[in-house]
C-alpha cells in the first residue's frame, strides 16, 4: 500500500531581495531622527516651519528626500552631527542617531539611478 504525501513546503515562495525594505526602514529610522531634531523648520504644517528649508526638503512629504540633490543629501550627515544648528544655537544628536541619517544618506545614494545630479 502506498501513500502520497502532497508536500507543503513545494509551495513556498522564493525569498525576495528586500531591497525596497531596505529603503523604507533606513529611511523611516532617518525621518524619526530628523523629525525630532529637524522638524521645526523642516515640517511644512507646522507653524515654525520655514520656506527655505521646505524648499529643501519637508519632512511631511512621504517622498521627501526625492528633489534633494547628492550633495544636499550628504549635507543631511553634515547637519545632524554639526554641534550648532542652522541659527548657531547648540543642537545634540547621539552617535546612534546620527549614524541612523549616515545609513539612510548611504543607502540612498547607492541607490539612486544617476549619480549626475
Ligand atoms: C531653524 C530652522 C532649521 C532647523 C532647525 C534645521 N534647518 Fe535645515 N535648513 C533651514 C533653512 C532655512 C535652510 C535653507 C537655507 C540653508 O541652506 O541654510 C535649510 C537647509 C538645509 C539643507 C540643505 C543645505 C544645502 O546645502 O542646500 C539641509 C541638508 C538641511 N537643512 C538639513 C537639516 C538637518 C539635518 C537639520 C536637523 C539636524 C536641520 N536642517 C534643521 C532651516 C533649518
Amino acid at each position: 500500500m502506498m501513500t502520497v504525501l502532497a508536500t507543503a513546503c513545494s509551495k513556498s515562495p522564493p525569498r525576495e531581495p528586500a531591497r525596497a525594505d531596505l529603503a523604507l526602514r533606513t529611511r523611516q529610522a532617518a525621518g524619526l531622527v530628523l523629525e525630532a531634531s529637524c522638524g521645526e523648520c523642516h515640517i511644512g504644517y507646522y507653524p515654525t516651519a520655514v520656506p527655505a528649508a521646505l524648499a529643501v526638503f519637508d519632512l511631511s512629504t512621504p517622498d521627501w528626500p526625492r528633489r534633494m540633490t547628492d550633495r544636499q543629501l550628504r549635507d543631511l550627515i553634515t547637519r545632524a552631527a554639526s554641534p550648532l544648528d542652522t541659527r548657531g544655537q547648540p543642537q545634540h544628536l547621539s552617535a546612534a542617531d546620527v549614524d541612523r541619517v549616515t545609513r539612510f544618506v548611504e543607502h540612498e545614494l547607492a541607490t539612486r539611478s544617476s549619480g549626475s545630479r
